[in-house]
């Protein structure tokens, strides 16, 4: 479009009267969803190494007041090399950027049974020993939050131990996934984790984070394992909803449920991982295009997360976006390369219909 004609479709909808907020902003940066949402929570995204040192490091520190690596402080990218053998050169680089631009910046994830290096459960060939997995456990832990202590103000110390109702899961009777951490060390690897952590970083706030938190029996287990931890004076400060949603999965209502049962728990909540994809079940390919329906449908059910965190802010410190636009998104290539658009900015870095309803979202009277 040249000039003529993009003042003139600027004109045009001023005179309709409605809002086209793309074309009538293209030419400025939107508003800051990290400042209209301040009142309530820090909001932020999960971000790379490149995009937060690069030319897209503004537009974080325009967005964001939170950022989480998406995947750079993942044990597979900090101890590839072996046990004690750090590369922290992207990680500290991202740290860094954003700490210099003034935001803060969430750690994911110490504990996983995915992106963790394959020796960390091999010894002389075998299966680690029990003992062994301990100590490796404890140390990675240890020097890691060391390494980022002061920096990183919240960690997720584990992440996904818990499984409900998937056919692919195996988990033990209390529902604990038997990833190699479980079935080697115990279910006790969750504590040894969360002290480890504690005594590395006394100010760094604990979370376990975990996806299909609505699930009834996933909260019954949440609620079981914060209040197990705090019996043994374990310190557990939060509960982190990764919030993989869909336009249609989950029921607003049950989400609305688990925010408020584990708001009793007295820790708080983040959103560490939102976004809401147009397939309806994320597991499936079919949606080819971001339809004006779709998207439209995607911006009611932003509309309406925002509302409920919002509404539960007494218990919710923090929400992120699980990338910074549809082209980045995992959901490009996770379970399977295909389309998908769940991100609150389109491939051109404008603002989609969700955006404006966050917006909305944050700056209505109440
Ligand atoms: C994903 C990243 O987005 C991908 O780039 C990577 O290939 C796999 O991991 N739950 C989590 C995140 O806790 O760490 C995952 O991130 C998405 C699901």
């Amino acid at each position: 479009m040249n000039r003529r004609h993009f003042s003139a479709a600027i004109s045009a909808s001023l005179l309709a009267g409605g809002v086209t907020p793309s074309l009538a902003l293209a030419a400025q940066p939107p508003p800051s969803l990290a400042q209209a949402l301040s009142p309530f929570f820090a909001f932020g995204a999960a971000v790379t190494p490149a995009q937060m040192q690069g030319r897209d490091a503004a537009f974080i520190q325009q967005q964001c007041a939170v950022v989480v690596a998406e995947n750079a402080m993942k044990p597979a990218e900090l101890a590839a090399a072996g046990e004690g053998r750090y590369d922290f050169t992207a990680a500290d680089a991202l740290v860094d950027a954003a700490l210099a631009r003034g935001l803060k910046v969430r750690g994911h994830t110490l504990i996983w049974h995915n992106q963790v290096p394959d020796w960390m459960f091999v010894e002389n060939g075998k299966t680690v020993s029990r003992t062994t997995l301990i100590a490796r456990l404890q140390r990675y832990v240890t020097d890691v939050v060391t390494h980022f202590k002061g920096r990183v103000f919240a960690w997720d110390v584990v992440n996904e131990a818990i499984s409900f109702g998937e056919d692919d899961v195996k988990t033990d009777a209390d529902g604990l996934r038997l990833s190699p951490w479980r079935t080697i060390i115990g279910p006790e690897f969750i504590a040894i984790a969360f002290r480890a952590a504690a005594a590395a970083d006394p100010a760094a706030l604990l979370f376990y984070n975990d996806y299909e938190t609505q699930n009834p029996r996933k909260v019954a287990a949440i609620s079981k394992l914060v209040k197990q931890l705090k019996a043994e004076g374990v310190k557990i400060d939060g509960i982190g909803h990764q919030a993989h949603y869909t336009v249609t999965h989950p029921p607003m209502a049950a989400f609305e449920q688990a925010l408020i049962e584990i708001g009793k728990l007295g820790v708080t909540q983040h959103i560490t991982e939102l976004d809401i994809a147009l397939n309806a079940d994320l597991m499936k390919d079919g949606v080819s295009a971001a339809t004006p329906e779709l998207l439209a449908l995607q911006a009611q059910r932003y509309a309406d997360f925002f509302h409920l965190f919002i509404k539960h802010r007494a218990h919710v410190s923090a929400v992120l976006v699980w990338g910074l636009d549809d082209e980045h998104s995992w959901l490009r290539y996770w379970p399977m390369k295909r389309f998908e658009a769940p991100l609150l900015f389109d491939g051109a870095r404008q603002p989609k219909p969700a955006f404006w309803a966050v917006l909305k979202a944050a700056t209505a009277p109440r």
